[in-house]
């Protein structure tokens, strides 16, 4: 089968595009034949070999944590043979081979039957960087987050920002707040429908302050870190609540401890791990379920053909996409 490999640790240029045998199945694993696949930060720390020891497979790896298809072995699931599938969870493209490739191997409880209602792509889009997942589990899951507090999910392009405001808007935020880094992605973002901070214009704890009467936000949903983490845990509410889930814009950041203390804030970091495979399901159906009724929109900003990852992948992280990045396979 046509598929994407690596088979050492580096820049883009080691992605390639290779012939690999194909998964049989056996053991109870289910196979999937591709149809679109999503392009994720996570991809790129993984073949950067920037993740833990261990965590990704011996190589050759063929990357790709998350994407659909449809089920042509069922293996030890319930679902008939041709059923439409997302792959929900697992370690797939880390600890397994990914998604990059024709047919993928799946566990049975990994697969999530897709509604008619919802079309390949946009079940991509959904999955892509797992932006929606890890908004609805921090927010219900992590936060206790209630209707009517304040969100800020900075980064208006990525899967976390937009993931983020729109799930806030579902569980009823009284505002749901991103942030762009120029002027061009808030113009972006506001046409469609988005609250932004044009961090191009003003702080973050200023633009916080104007949109909440000074009042700061409840909850943080943290995917940029960098210098922005010390800003956010600045611009919380009172009792606030920062989840610390990625690190676009680095891994350090100065605090300033008074913003912790004075406000009795809660810091939090978020790993999929810290969930059992029965809520990550029940999460992916109310997801799929809130797309099918069209009450939250993933966007798209780009497809690309399987063979060029490499290109979608630097696009990703330095393309200044807006929407998920997908490979049609
Ligand atoms: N812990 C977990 O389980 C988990 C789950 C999901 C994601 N993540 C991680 O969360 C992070 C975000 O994921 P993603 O999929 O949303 O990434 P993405 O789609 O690549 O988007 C990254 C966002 O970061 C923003 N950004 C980058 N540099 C910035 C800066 N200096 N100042 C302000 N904003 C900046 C960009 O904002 P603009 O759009 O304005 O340019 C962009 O929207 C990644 O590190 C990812 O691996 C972790």
């Amino acid at each position: 089968m046509r598929a994407i490999q690596y088979d050492r640790f580096g820049d883009y240029d080691v992605l390639g595009l290779a012939t690999a045998p194909e998964p049989t199945g056996g053991d109870g694993q289910a196979v999937v034949r591709v149809t679109v696949a999503g392009v994720s930060p996570l991809d790129n720390t993984a073949r950067q070999g920037k993740l833990p020891a261990g965590a990704v497979k011996p190589f050759p790896v063929i990357p790709g944590v998350s994407g659909v298809g449809v089920l042509v072995e069922p293996g030890g699931s319930a679902l008939p043979a041709g059923t439409r599938v997302a792959i929900g969870g697992g370690r797939y493209g880390l600890g397994v081979d990914g998604v990059w490739a024709e047919l993928v191997a799946v566990a049975p409880a990994d697969l999530v039957p897709l509604p008619d209602a919802v079309d390949d792509t946009t079940a991509a889009a959904l999955t892509a960087g797992a932006g929606y997942l890890t908004a609805l589990l921090a927010l219900t899951e992590v936060v206790g987050f209630r209707a009517g507090q304040t969100v800020l999910a900075p980064g208006v392009g990525g899967a976390v920002g937009q993931g983020g405001v729109e799930i806030a808007r579902v569980l009823g935020a009284a505002k749901a707040i991103t942030t762009a880094t120029s002027s061009v992605k808030a113009a972006l973002g506001r046409d469609v429908g988005f609250e932004v901070i044009d961090l191009s214009q003003e702080s973050l704890r200023d633009g916080v302050a104007r949109l909440t009467d000074g009042k700061g936000v409840d909850v943080v949903l943290d995917g940029v870190a960098g210098p922005l983490t010390g800003e956010a845990l600045g611009s919380l509410a009172v009792d606030g609540s920062l989840v610390s889930i990625g690190y676009s814009a680095g891994m350090t950041s100065t605090v300033n401890v008074t913003d912790l203390i004075w406000k009795n804030a809660h810091v939090h970091g978020f790993r999929f791990a810290m969930f059992t495979p029965d809520q990550v399901a029940a999460a992916n159906v109310k997801l799929l379920d809130l797309v099918a009724r069209k009450e939250i929109t993933p966007l798209v900003d780009s497809v690309y053909p399987l063979a060029e990852a490499a290109r979608a992948q630097r696009h990703l992280i330095e393309g200044g996409s807006f929407g998920r990045v997908l490979l049609s396979v």
